[in-house]
């Protein structure tokens, strides 16, 4: 909370170490925060209005199904407030690239609801509040497991599970990660139903997929609780393989996992939907930087960030 009366409340970009599109068919997957997100502060005002500042985007309300998605969000998320409550202007700051998979439109939700709850004196617990985001979420991406939401919302290294107690991870050191967006957008509700689609068609060949990246997800959460970053290293590889399987990575994503792992990284894989977006890099000390150098002519943003930290 600032001073003068006005709220700031966060939502955290995120990262999936292992188990993105296998956490939709109710496996289990590895995540965690980042030093990135949003921020959003609200006030009253004479009528309902969300502005997004770095986007030059500002909407209102409405349920219409050809408006912006934005709009329909805000009151997908509004609805959920009692009737006859205050009017609000909600202002967003965020510092994450849309549609990269780093969990920008969780965090936009996640910093939105809070500062509405803060402004109407509404208390609840970070899993209620992403609960809450679901709606918000379910606008932008259809079938959301509710990872993106959990993580802007809990913060730290965590194991979700489709209607489980989120499950907190300590890692014995800390993870190190090298973030590369590739600059190309991609859509995570087209990616979750082109996996939707093979599993239609093929359902053992892909749900034993969904089982071995499951696997990954067991061992990588001994691992990091283990210090054994090679270990991890190797499952991100595995992973990765994995999600290609599953027609989710492209060239460019490749290209910038095979850089990092020259460069010295314990492995590398996409994060998030595929399809374009980022790629992660476990790296140590000593290969952050030769890391950085690799992608640096591929990756259109670069990110330095520790997995969990606030
Ligand atoms: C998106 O960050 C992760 C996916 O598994 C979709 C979801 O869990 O909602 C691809």
């Amino acid at each position: 909370m600032i001073e003068g009366g006005s709220h700031v409340a966060i939502g955290h970009g995120k990262v999936i170490l292992l188990g993105e599109h296998a956490v939709v068919y109710g496996r289990p997957a590895l995540a965690a925060a980042i030093g990135l997100g949003a921020r959003a502060t609200a006030e009253r005002a004479d009528h309902d209005v969300l502005t997004i500042a770095p986007w030059n985007v500002r909407v209102e309300p409405s349920v219409d199904p050809g408006a912006p998605e934005l709009a329909r969000a805000f009151a997908a998320v509004l609805a959920q407030y009692p009737e006859g409550r205050p009017t609000l202007s909600v202002a967003v700051d965020v510092e994450l690239p849309g549609g990269a998979g780093l969990g920008c439109s969780a965090a936009i939700g996640v910093s939105v609801i809070g500062a509405i709850d803060d402004t109407l004196g509404v208390a609840r617990e970070p899993r209620a509040r992403a609960d809450a985001s679901l709606a918000w979420e379910r606008v932008f991406h259809g079938n959301p497991s509710g990872i993106d939401g959990t993580m802007a919302a809990c913060g730290g290294i965590a194991v979700f599970q489709r209607g489980q107690p989120l499950e907190r991870v300590a890692p014995r050191e800390p993870l190190r990660l090298i973030v590369g967006y590739g600059g190309e957008a991609s859509s995570t509700r087209a990616m979750v139903e082109s996996v939707a689609r093979q599993r239609d068609r093929a359902p053992e060949r892909v749900d034993q997929v969904l089982d071995g990246i499951a696997a990954l997800v067991r061992n990588g959460r001994l691992a990091i609780e283990a210090g054994d970053h090679a270990a991890l290293g190797k499952l991100f590889d595995l992973c990765q393989a994995l999600l290609s399987s599953l027609m989710l990575s492209t060239t460019k994503l490749e290209e910038m996992c095979d850089a990092a792992r020259r460069a010295g990284a314990f492995g590398a894989k996409l994060t998030g939907a595929g399809g374009g977006g980022c790629m992660i890099a476990l790296v140590g000390d000593a290969s952050a930087a030769p890391v950085r150098e690799a992608l640096a002519p591929l990756a259109a943003q670069i990110f330095d960030v520790e997995a969990g930290a606030p």
